[in-house]
């Protein structure tokens, strides 16, 4: 069994959407071992509690980013977390965080990766005039949306769009995407060459 710790900052849909994957039984192998939001008024730890979940609030605000990243990281550890997914966790990782789950971090970013990293990738990619955005799960390096890429799904852009509507259609195939996602890394027999995850067999 795969322990899972989820970092998120808000609404927590993608969360919600790996713990019902688990209650279904899709991802077999994994369990979440605890929340946890550096936002104390996400609505996403209701959700959790709820859920019976163990959820933490460790608040981000004011905090040297290390320093904070040292508080969610022993969370994690006293947890078990084997792996962290990142979920609407709307703080960039230290370096040093990185370093403490190297290859073991996932995140999920509603757009096609290189293309628009950042805060508002829909707007953005909306605004560009792309006719194709959809979403990428990554692995999580030291860079920004940057990581080995494990997995993407597109979405077409319609002429009846406005930047939320294709906002919520991305939302849709993020939520099949992570639990996808999820399955791949960690059924594991892959390894990553340059920028790419390779099957070994
Ligand atoms: C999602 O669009 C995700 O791709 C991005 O932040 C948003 C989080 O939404 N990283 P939610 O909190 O999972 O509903």
């Amino acid at each position: 069994m795969h322990n899972l710790g989820i970092l998120l900052s808000g609404r927590g849909s993608n969360f919600i959407a790996i713990a019902d994957s688990i209650d279904a039984g899709r991802i077999p192998n994994a369990r979440i071992a605890v929340v946890i939001s550096n936002q104390p008024d996400a609505p996403a730890i209701e959700t959790a509690k709820q859920r019976g979940l163990t959820v933490l609030v460790i608040p981000s605000k004011g905090l040297p980013r290390e320093e904070h990243d040292r508080a969610v990281v022993a969370a994690l550890n006293e947890h078990a977390a084997e792996w962290v997914c990142l979920a609407g966790y709307m703080r960039l990782l230290s370096p040093w965080f990185v370093q403490q789950f190297p290859q073991r971090i996932l995140n999920i970013h509603p757009s096609l990766l290189p293309a628009f990293p950042g805060l508002d990738a829909q707007k953005q990619a909306f605004e560009y005039g792309v006719r194709v955005s959809g979403c990428t799960v990554h692995l999580v390096d030291e860079q920004l949306d940057h990581g080995a890429i494990v997995l993407q799904k597109a979405v077409p852009v319609l002429d009846s769009d406005d930047d939320h509507s294709l906002a919520a259609r991305i939302l849709e195939q993020e939520h099949i995407a992570y639990s996808e996602a999820l399955n791949i890394v960690l059924k594991g027999g892959y390894e990553i060459v340059g920028r790419r995850l390779q099957r070994k067999d």
